[in-house]
């Protein structure tokens, strides 16, 4: 499995300590992160490598919290929320495959215990918090102190927009080239910020998606005919959302980001058979949004994952009118990183 050599790559072959005593613990935050150019497509479905790069910003305090320790059972022990996850549920499974490639001595089990601040499966990028907190927690519990960069290429390996959610602010993912181990597809912090920029998150439905981004993208790769267009779109978009981060130029960050979600959700939409995340509230809101931009002048944009809520982008000078728009909105400020541990790095 490539996977596994991923891990003797990093750790393994690398003589750093693969030994714990029992209840030795290890614990880490990381921040979910919202893609402004998304992802949409693997090149390698078992390193989920992408076929372009995608660039993101990161939710601050709002993320997955994980504990992580060795303890005496026959099987691995997962709580989420509190809540002890079942054996037999494909969350578990997918907790357990990823921890497989960790379990150094036959008779390690693990017991994982992680709280989210934001909806779990419903588009929030819950599965990136999830798998980066579980990765900077393993690092934790071993005392590897691996690098950013390293821990970005193992996160990845749980989930691909997991790579972006081991820094915080505007992080890019880089595609690379490695077809047989993806060492260089790394996501990277981008050296910029702004104080200024805001993001609201609208929660139309906090239920599980019927299917899954994994599946949907492999569908859209497989069946759309607009998939071939893909890269191209990302590509100039990359290029053009880094020029507008850098001139600080929000009207032309908020058309791509918008934009490129239309377009993503486009090429869902055209798989065969379709796939369509968006509820009726989901159109409402963009309508709102559309709406205070053209008859109020609002500077507000929406962007949309794998799920039928929305994420609005918009100024902090515009807070009021927003909140007064969309009642009960979270509001997050990217760039306070005063209050908590998870710095810049
Ligand atoms: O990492 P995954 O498998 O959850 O896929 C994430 C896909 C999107 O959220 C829709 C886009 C992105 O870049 O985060």
């Amino acid at each position: 499995m490539k996977k596994s050599k991923v891990i003797d790559y990093f750790i393994t072959n690398k003589n750093i300590n693969t030994k714990v005593k029992p209840n030795s613990k290890g614990e880490a935050f990381a921040p979910s992160n919202i893609a402004l150019v998304k992802y949409w497509g693997k090149r390698d479905l078992e390193l989920n490598t992408p076929n372009t790069n995608s660039l993101s910003i990161s939710l601050q305090d709002k993320g997955a919290t994980t504990a992580i320790e060795v303890i005496n059972s026959d099987a691995d022990i997962v709580y989420l929320n509190n809540n002890l996850v079942d054996y037999s549920s494909d969350f578990y499974k997918r907790i357990i495959r990823f921890l497989d490639l960790f379990r150094f001595s036959e008779n390690y089990r693990y017991q994982i215990k992680t709280t989210t601040n934001i909806p779990v499966a419903a588009g929030v990028a819950s599965s990136a918090c999830g798998f980066a907190a579980l990765v900077l927690a393993l690092d934790n519990l071993f005392g590897w102190e691996l690098s950013r960069q390293e821990l970005s290429i193992l996160a990845r390996i749980g989930s691909g927009s997991a790579s972006r959610s081991v820094y915080n602010g505007f992080v890019e993912w880089e595609q690379g080239e490695d077809n047989d181990l993806g060492l260089d597809s790394i996501a990277k912090q981008l050296d910029y910020t702004w104080n200024e920029l805001r993001i609201g998150l609208i929660y139309v439905d906090k239920s599980k998606k019927k299917i899954s981004s994994r599946d949907a993208m492999l569908s859209s790769v497989k069946t759309s005919p607009f998939y071939k267009t893909w890269p191209e779109i990302v590509s100039k978009d990359i290029q053009d959302i880094k020029q507008a981060i850098g001139d600080k130029d929000f009207y032309s960050l908020g058309q791509i980001a918008e934009q490129n979600a239309i377009s993503m959700h486009a090429l869902m939409q055209t798989s065969i058979p379709p796939v369509m995340y968006s509820t009726e509230d989901t159109i409402k809101n963009m309508q709102k949004v559309w709406y205070l931009r053209e008859y109020d002048k609002v500077q507000v944009y929406f962007t949309q994952d794998a799920g039928p809520n929305l994420k609005l982008l918009f100024l902090d000078k515009d807070i009021k009118t927003i909140e007064a728009n969309f009642p009960g909105l979270t509001i997050i400020n990217p760039f306070n990183f005063y209050n908590y541990s998870f710095t810049k790095k």
